[in-house]
């Protein structure tokens, strides 16, 4: 995927913005609070969207205007797409492609693919199990409409599950109801679980390879899926990639936690209580490892969602790293760049330009970003 036009109006500090990318690798230099990431995070919310830093799209709006709207060209393999983003001030968000409205917005999902690496995606490995899952959706919605639906609707269903355990809870409704939602969170939370585990185990492939790459050779690292039904040290094994296979265990698993359900109000088993572990031989990252660990580990694992996604689409996505370079010493760096460089349309963040060898130089253009301008500029 070949982003070839960005447009940005009164998006954050952007009053109105218009760039065409010629290159694959695409540097944006400026100072602190000029506007980098607010680039970047306009060219995620076209494939996306949404935004990467804010779950609240009125933030995305230049402060004082009316709207923000957002528009991308983008050169497929196999066909090129126009994206248009509109956020007004009061009423609700419309999204475009190729001039027509989507009536879903989920439906952008695909459209074009993009991954992101930033500061924050740090805490992938340490941080809190929710992340780890939003990761994998994140993901999985991108290449997959199927697995859009299933997720979609078994979040449907589970709020309903849990409102009705509330209503069981104070007495005004029977157990008896508590059937039909069941067999409906069985069915799509299996799926879900199922797609999940099969992507967790590409990714662990091209992980791995990555880490030892980055790594110089020094670390094998190990993606280890844990759906909330694994018994501890329990095994990934191929019947998780199996619905119906992870149906029995989800039946089981709900009918053991019937009666603490009731009395607890929600549901407490299901793909929202699943994880993934990061493993070097024994070692889990997530509470043993060096900060050069899980910082490798991110890496080789964004790397490996760059090869997830082109095998299940048939092309790399577009690739941003906002800010991530300086905190790779020099060799790790390099390796990474090589990595991606001429292969994946990249667009990457940075205060200097020193960082970069003249070879990287070379091939990528440069824009300077300053207070929400961009000049392309010769090096
Ligand atoms: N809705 C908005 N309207 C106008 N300006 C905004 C809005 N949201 C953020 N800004 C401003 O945009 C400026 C640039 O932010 P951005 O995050 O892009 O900086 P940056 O160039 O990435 O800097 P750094 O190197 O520190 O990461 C900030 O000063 C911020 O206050
Ligand atoms: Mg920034």
């Amino acid at each position: 995927m070949l982003l070839q036009r960005i447009q940005l109006q009164h998006f954050r500090n952007y009053q109105e913005l218009s760039l065409e990318f010629t290159a694959s690798l695409n540097l944006f230099v400026g100072e602190n609070a000029q506007g980098k990431s607010n680039l970047l995070e306009g060219i995620y919310l076209a494939a996306l969207g949404r935004s990467y830093r804010t779950t609240n799209d009125q933030d995305l709006i230049q402060w004082g205007a009316p709207f923000a709207r957002v528009r991308a060209e983008a050169e497929g393999e196999a066909a090129g797409c126009r994206i248009e983003i509109l956020l007004p001030r009061e009423g609700a968000k419309e999204i475009r492609v190729g001039g027509q409205p989507l009536r879903r917005h989920s439906d952008l999902l695909g459209t074009m693919n993009a991954v992101i690496f930033s500061p924050d995606d740090l805490q992938l490995v340490k941080g809190a199990p929710a992340l780890r899952r939003r990761f994998l959706d994140i993901e999985l919605a991108q290449v997959s409409p199927a697995y859009r639906h299933h997720f979609a609707r078994y979040h449907r269903v589970l709020r309903q599950r849990n409102n009705l355990l509330k209503a069981v809870n104070i007495g005004s409704a029977g157990r008896d109801a508590l059937v039909e939602w069941d067999e409906q969170l069985i069915a799509d939370g299996s799926r879900i679980i199922a797609k999940r585990a099969r992507a967790v185990r590409r990714l662990a492939g091209w992980s791995r390879e990555m880490q030892r790459r980055i790594s110089g050779g020094r670390e094998e690292l190990d993606l280890v899926y844990r759906p909330f039904f694994a018994r501890p040290g329990e095994a990934p094994g191929s019947e998780w990639e199996d619905p119906e296979a992870v149906a029995q265990r989800f039946r089981e698993a709900l009918a053991a936690v019937r009666r603490e359900e009731v009395v607890r109000a929600t549901t407490l088993v299901g793909p929202q209580r699943d994880d993934i572990a990061f493993m070097v031989g024994e070692i889990d990252l997530r509470y043993f490892g060096s900060q050069g660990q899980q910082r490798t580990a991110v890496l080789a694992t964004k790397l490996a969602e760059l090869e997830f996604v082109r095998e299940e689409t048939g092309e790399y996505p577009v690739l941003l790293l906002d800010d991530v370079m300086s905190e790779l010493d020099d060799e790790r760096k390099a390796r990474f760049l090589e990595t991606v460089t001429g292969r994946i349309n990249t667009f990457i963040t940075t205060t200097g330009l020193e960082s970069f060898t003249r070879e990287i130089l070379e091939q990528a253009a440069v824009y300077r970003i300053r207070a929400g301008t961009v000049v392309p500029e010769k090096v």
